[in-house]
């Protein structure tokens, strides 16, 4: 195509899509491929769940909605807030998107004007930027390394702060790292903003209820309330619940704000799936006993992940509290080369690699914002993670 809008040419491609895109191209191909970049559960969605939405189907449930949700929906996402997070919420003060990202995207294009800035913790989820970007937004990373457990320190925060920044995108537990900021760390976050009454707050809470170990999960409005009144809390079913498929996300935040979200939806997409709608309905109101089933498994996963990956020399792998991600950093593998003649002389080079050697496809640190790592996705069987991280041993000791 010759001629693309100019705010189309400061983005690219989303980095995690390439590499599944790549990996199903080599599995066609006919090779012995080892997929370890796709962001969801390898798990069904909950039968309760599925039988919602048949019902929904045959019910004749499927006509257009309300366009940012259908009141039972609104009002089974405010009981959430309440029950998990102590949050108050009113069903006007809720907007339900086709999936997490659409709410995030609607929020960064309601209120980003030319030279606006965003301050984004480095690593992070590769959409990010990009839709700060679309949205003629600047993003700002501000960097949370290995040294501090990927996570961002209050000084960082303080630095990135400037007289032009309109939102803090905050993501805990995180993608790609797995990383769960404790009450006492994100209130030394909230601390800071308090400082900075023109900065936002829009939480990505996605990962919630996939923590581990004793960690407890805390969100900012709830560990500072006098940030309330400047709080996006967004959310969705994808992750914890298994419906990456279905395309429901929400988020809660003040009424002008969801308002203008609506509007944007409105000339856009419409209302989200209608039979989503009510098989969310469920997921929300309905049992969530599977939630702790489901994390025992994830919880083994990423103990054999993070156990094998550590056990190579030059690789420091470590352990996470949530999401189903880690993000081992490769430093002491710089400048060698591989046993099929590469030479890896940063992140991308490893990943690309490894990929054509042995078959293993990660996603390289590069795509997320800090370097040099891999994000590995361990939301895949038992058998496969212990194959693929046995290939990227080998591989690595093969590296001279
Ligand atoms: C941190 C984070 N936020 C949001 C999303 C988007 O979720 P959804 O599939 O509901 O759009 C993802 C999905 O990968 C994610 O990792």
């Amino acid at each position: 195509m010759s001629r693309l809008s100019a705010t189309l040419s400061r983005v690219k491609p989303s980095p995690t899509i390439a590499v599944t895109t790549k990996a199903q191209e080599l599995k066609a191909a006919g090779r012995d491929v080892i997929g370890l970049g796709a962001g969801e559960p390898d798990f069904d969605t909950p039968e309760h769940i599925r039988a919602a939405g048949i019902r929904a189907i045959q019910e004749g449930k499927t006509r257009y909605t309300a366009v940012d949700g259908i009141p039972e929906l609104k009002a089974a996402i405010c009981a959430k807030f309440k029950r998990d997070n102590g949050l108050d919420y009113v069903p006007a003060q809720v907007s339900v998107g086709t999936g997490g990202k659409q709410i995030l995207y609607n929020a960064l294009m309601a209120t980003l004007n030319p030279g606006d800035e965003v301050v984004i913790p480095a690593p992070y989820w590769v959409s990010y930027p990009d839709m700060v970007l679309l949205a003629g937004g600047e993003p700002v990373s501000a960097p949370a390394g290995i040294e501090t457990g990927f996570r961002l320190t209050p000084e960082a925060l303080e630095a990135a702060i400037t007289p032009k920044t309109r939102w803090f995108i905050f993501n805990s537990p995180s993608n790609p790292t797995g990383a769960g900021y404790s009450r006492d760390e994100l209130q030394g976050l909230t601390d800071v903003l308090m400082r900075h009454p023109h900065v936002w707050v829009m939480t990505d809470d996605m990962y919630e209820h996939l923590a581990y170990d004793d960690f407890e999960f805390c969100t900012p409005a709830q560990v500072e309330p006098a940030l309330y009144g400047r709080t996006l809390t967004c959310n969705g079913v994808s992750k914890a619940y298994c419906m990456t498929g279905w395309r429901i996300g929400y988020a809660a935040g003040p009424q002008d704000l969801i308002a203008a979200m609506r509007k944007i939806q409105s000339q856009s997409t419409s209302n989200p799936c209608t039979i989503s709608q009510w098989a969310a309905v469920e997921a929300l109101n309905g049992s969530h006993d599977f939630i702790a089933a489901n994390n025992a498994v994830f919880k083994r996963r990423r103990d054999l992940v993070v156990a094998m990956l550590n056990q190579i020399e030059g690789v420091e792998c470590p352990t996470p509290n949530g999401a189903f991600y880690v993000y081992p950093s490769i430093a002491g593998l710089i400048g060698r080369t591989s046993a099929g003649g590469a030479l890896i002389m940063d992140d991308e080079a490893f990943a690309t690699a490894l990929l054509e050697e042995t078959g293993v496809a990660v996603v390289f640190g590069a795509a997320f914002g800090l370097s040099p790592n891999f994000r590995v996705s361990y939301a895949t069987s038992d058998e496969a993670l212990e194959d693929a991280c046995t290939r990227i041993q080998r591989f690595c000791a093969g590296l001279r």
